[in-house]
């Protein structure tokens, strides 16, 4: 498979379906229409602020300033799947797929650019690369979403603790950090282009199903919602793991060029070194954190969600607790939360 993928001429995605051509043209602007062709240079506006200071982006301070990511760290990310273990699993997973399949949808993915459907969140290999514009406006919707579910919890878990007047166990930081890195990944993005009307309207319309949704789920069952998120956060590192195999198989030139530029924003966010300032490392860095939401998530679910305290905040965790989530992709099991302590 690994050939057929390389050996396929990088053209542009020809639409399948006549609802294909409208999402794609009217998702970006006319100013954006090169997006559309397979030999993409995406260009940057001029960014206003100085670039080399980390905690600040735009002259505003980094709300929860990121560090950045060690080099072993982030080639350490692997896709997974945490098999589901119980009725809230399956359930959680069930929702999952056809949240993929919704956004398979409405990016346009033809069915020969889809990987194995048996090993959803592990098969990386499709017949037919994506486009570098059919990658950002995955990008785009999926960080659009993926801010919603850390700002529900947070905010759920914040009006538990005032009304019924007890401690929260310390999961509102790590929930509220971890919405405002969605966030960080969506404004990146955002730099490199500008949805259309049509992607802007799925955009607002996402959001309201989306947080209507997860605020009521989350008051009936907390632990299938961190599931869950467990479940779309492996559906992100597979995302990034399959759009830096592409780009590794030059199948994204205009990623790779030398002309190619990251947004500056990212360069503070991450803090991201002279050399290190790539398309590929900018991907490297969100696999990441990615990778630490599936950790962080699957974690969640597995723990009393009433009296047991987040571990990702306590004393010996908390200065490595992105490394360690990043490096748990099934999460920690409860036991192993006190132990580790
Ligand atoms: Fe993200
Ligand atoms: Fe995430």
């Amino acid at each position: 498979m690994s050939s057929s993928l390389k050996s396929h001429s990088f053209q542009a995605s020809r639409p399948q379906f006549l609802w294909a051509i409208a999402i794609r043209h009217a998702a970006f602007p006319r100013r954006h229409a090169h997006l559309l062709h397979d030999t993409v240079v995406v260009t940057l506006k001029p960014s206003a602020h100085a670039v080399g200071q980390t905690e600040f982006v735009g002259g505003i301070p980094l709300t929860w300033p990121h560090g950045g990511w060690r080099e072993n760290i982030i080639l350490e990310v692997t896709p997974s799947h945490r098999k589901p273990r119980n009725a809230g699993d399956r359930l959680a997973w069930r929702v999952t797929r056809i949240c993929r399949w919704a956004m398979d949808l409405v990016t346009g993915m033809g069915p020969e650019q889809k990987v194995d459907s048996k090993h959803p969140t592990t098969a990386t290999r499709a017949i037919k690369p994506l486009t570098e514009s059919q990658w950002l406006m995955r990008f785009i919707f999926l960080e659009s979403i993926a801010g919603v579910p850390g700002m529900v919890a947070g905010t759920l878990r914040h009006l538990h603790s005032i009304r019924r007047l007890k401690h929260d166990q310390g999961w509102i930081k790590t929930l509220l950090e971890e919405s405002y890195n969605e966030r960080m990944h969506l404004l990146t993005f955002l730099d490199m282009c500008k949805p259309g009307w049509l992607m802007r309207c799925m955009i607002f319309a996402a959001q309201g199903v989306f947080y209507n949704t997860m605020f009521f789920s989350y008051l009936v069952s907390p632990r299938v919602c961190h599931r869950f998120v467990g479940y779309l956060e492996e559906e992100a590192v597979h995302t990034y793991t399959r759009c830096l195999q592409e780009m590794d198989s030059g199948l994204l030139p205009g990623w790779t060029g030398p002309g190619f530029k990251i947004p500056d924003i990212a360069v503070q966010y991450w803090g991201l070194q002279e050399g290190r300032r790539t398309m590929r490392h900018l991907i490297l860095s969100i696999r990441a954190d990615e990778a630490s939401h599936r950790g962080v998530n699957h974690t969640l679910g597995n723990l009393d969600q009433d009296s047991d305290p987040n571990p990702f905040v306590q004393e010996g965790f908390r200065s490595r607790h992105m490394e360690l989530a990043a490096t748990k992709p099934t999460g920690l099991e409860r036991g192993e939360t006190f132990k580790s302590k």
